[in-house]
């Protein structure tokens, strides 16, 4: 969809609806010319996303949309992004093209221009969400256009910032929603390659199996072995267009787990299809390449994502199989099902070794336990610092992908030391803190290095309904979370 902003005072063009919003009590003029009955505020009362479309008896539009955004003092961006969305499918449901949305002055008064302009856009985009691309006829859809109406320089930016991390978050969940068949590791690493074709600052390098090989990556190549697809290992690079003092390098490493059948320690079948999802850690991070390309972020960052296929083949590493890591360290995989740790220790060394960031953040639909913790509505977070987790605390608060932090000891690192091994990759049963245990786990590959461990098992999809995001498929979580996270760093 194309966004546009206009200012207020400029003339109306023809449209196909005009949404209007209003808090609860305000009767908002509408545009001079355009008239619905007076009788209408009795039923419009502006409660939290109330709906009603009217017909106009003159102007520029046949219809308006009347938007409730509800109580004044409980406004904030995500209702926002909800009434964008609200704007979008009502629109959508209606088969129209093109639509305008006058934004009330006093709306830009309390949250900021931009942040306004930002959050509209974003619902807006986001709500006309949909996954066409395994249907054998692609449905038409009717969207194509929208105006938001609002005052001056910051607000037009704004509206632009909001539609590239939509987008973004749209390229992730595309990669997300993908059935397994064709977003196997390697077709994660060719849109990898494309997504680097969007901008001159962006490189791609895509890594083998023969270059794992050579790199020692026995943990990754571990998982790989029972299937037919090869492992790739992705790395994106982003080089600011001007290097600003006080500038990081930081490292985004996700999870690419294309599908989980568990392996050997094979996964019952029922709800299995969505072991698919089990690389939305990776497509967290490449949709933050997607917004990258469109954004002008001060900081050099990497994606790294190793990508892979956890099946059940005959060459498939069993139960007790003791694998070598990237830096000599061994693990003894005891439950094939808990590969996500297995991959990304091996990703971790790489970064550690080949990058050297000031920061990591890894990101991971990493253990079910996640779930049993937080539920579906928040992130599960272990950062090595206290900077670190305020800064995506506040990112996740920011742009509704709340993370919660969760505990991780010396004593949990204990609990993952081998018997015959140096770490085992799964902590003895009956403990529980299951995603503690993965963490603990991780936290052998990282070094001196500030890090935070994501687990977004329960976010990533399956989350409740909130218009814009939500309900069935992927919910792109993460790249947005990081994109303002990188926006905030240093600053
Ligand atoms: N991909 C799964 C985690 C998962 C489970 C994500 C359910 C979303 C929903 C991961 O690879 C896994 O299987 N983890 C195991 C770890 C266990 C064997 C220690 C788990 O959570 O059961
Ligand atoms: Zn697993
Ligand atoms: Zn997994």
């Amino acid at each position: 969809m194309r966004i546009t902003t206009k200012d207020r005072s400029a003339k109306l063009t023809k449209t196909d609806l005009i949404a209007v919003l209003a808090t609860e009590g305000d009767r908002p003029e509408l545009p001079e010319g355009h008239e619905i009955p007076k009788g209408i505020w009795d039923d419009f009362q502006g409660r939290f996303r109330q709906a009603m479309i009217q017909s106009t008896s003159a102007g520029t539009t046949p219809r308006v949309l009347l938007l409730g955004l509800g109580k004044e003092d409980e406004l904030d961006l995500e209702r926002l992004r909800r009434i964008g969305a609200l704007a979008a499918k009502a629109s959508e449901g209606r088969k129209l093209g093109k639509i305008s949305m006058i934004v009330p002055a006093a709306l830009e008064e309390a949250l900021g221009a931009g942040e306004v302009a930002a959050a509209l856009a974003e619902g807006l985009v986001m709500g006309s969400y949909n996954y066409d691309d395994a249907r054998g006829k692609k449905p038409d859809r009717h969207l194509k256009a929208a105006t938001l109406i609002g005052g001056g320089a910051a607000f037009k930016k704004g509206a632009a910032h909001g539609v590239a991390t939509a987008e973004g978050n749209a390229h992730a969940r595309d990669l997300q929603n993908a059935p397994a068949n064709r977003m196997t590791p390697r077709l994660l690493a060719k849109d990898a390659q494309a997504l680097a074709k969007r901008s001159p600052r962006i490189t791609a390098k895509v890594m083998d199996e023969a270059a794992m090989k050579r790199m020692g990556m026995g943990a990754l190549l571990g998982v790989s072995l029972g299937s037919a697809e090869p492992a790739r290992l992705i790395h994106l690079t982003y080089k600011p267009a001007k290097k600003k003092r006080g500038a990081k390098k930081v490292a985004l490493v996700g999870k690419g787990l294309t599908f989980d059948a568990g392996g050997i320690s094979i996964k019952p079948a029922g709800k299995m299809w969505d072991m698919k999802y089990d690389m939305s850690g990776g497509a967290a991070v490449l949709g933050v390449f997607h917004a990258l390309a469109d954004l002008d972020i001060p900081h050099e960052v990497h994606g790294v994502v190793p990508a892979s296929e956890n099946l059940l083949g005959a060459a498939a590493q069993r139960p007790s199989d003791v694998v070598t890591a990237m830096n000599g360290k061994t693990i003894e995989v005891l439950n094939t099902d808990a590969e996500g740790r297995l991959i990304l220790a091996d990703a971790l060394c790489y970064t550690v070794d080949k990058i050297k960031p000031d920061t990591i953040v890894d990101l991971a639909t990493l253990t079910g336990a996640v779930i049993v913790a937080l539920g579906h509505e928040l992130s599960g977070m272990f950062a090595s610092s206290e900077a670190l987790e305020s800064g995506l605390r506040a990112a996740g608060d920011h742009v509704g992908e709340p993370v919660w932090p969760l505990p991780l000891l010396d004593i949990h690192k204990e609990q993952m030391k081998g018997t015959i091994s140096d770490l085992k990759n799964i902590n003895d049963g009956g403990l529980g803190n299951g995603s503690t245990a993965g963490a603990a786990f991780l936290s052998n590959f990282v070094g001196d290095t500030e890090w935070c461990h994501l687990d977004i098992a329960g976010t990533a999809w399956g989350t409740r309904n909130r218009d814009w995001v939500g309900g069935s498929l992927g919910s792109g979580v993460g790249t947005r979370l990081l994109v303002r996270w990188l926006e905030q760093l240093g600053s």
